[in-house]
């Protein structure tokens, strides 16, 4: 069977962050960032949907075991990131402004090497309920979820 189904799974994690560019000056962070400038940071509850596309397997009928790719998130993401401290406590953001963008991107990567080639990955980020991003940008796209 060559069916392709894509396969989701959501999950949340805490964090906080300031955006703010180092060569810039503190009024021009404020003009471009304005409150996520803020010295002493903001936190976010981050809600992250993975999409896994790939064939169903004839013998399982999975395309990919949940319970894998739940791990996969877990190790990687959750346990990195959740109740951090961006900018502070993850190598990631040390030199990188942690935007909604660069955090799905970062994710995306993440992600990408802990997964089988045959699977295609995307994954969505919302940063607030109405604030949110889509990585990678898939081609002729509005097909999305
Ligand atoms: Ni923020």
């Amino acid at each position: 069977m060559s069916t392709k189904v894509a396969v989701f799974r959501k999950t949340r994690f805490n964090a906080a962050h300031r955006l703010y560019n180092p060569n810039w000056s503190e009024g021009k962070n404020n003009e471009v960032f304005g409150l996520c400038n803020n010295p002493s940071f903001h936190g976010h509850n981050y809600e992250l949907i993975v999409k896994v596309v790939g064939k169903v397997d004839a013998e399982t009928g999975y395309v990919i075991d949940i319970k894998l790719l739940k791990e996969i998130i877990q190790e990687e993401i959750i346990e990195r990131f959740d109740h951090k401290n961006l900018n502070l406590d993850t190598k990631e953001f040390k030199s990188l402004n942690p935007t909604v963008e660069n955090i799905a991107v970062v994710i995306w990567n993440l992600l990408r090497k802990k997964l089988d080639k045959k699977y295609d990955l995307q994954i969505k980020l919302y940063e607030t309920e109405r604030n949110f991003v889509e990585y990678p940008v898939l081609s002729g796209s509005s097909n999305a979820y």
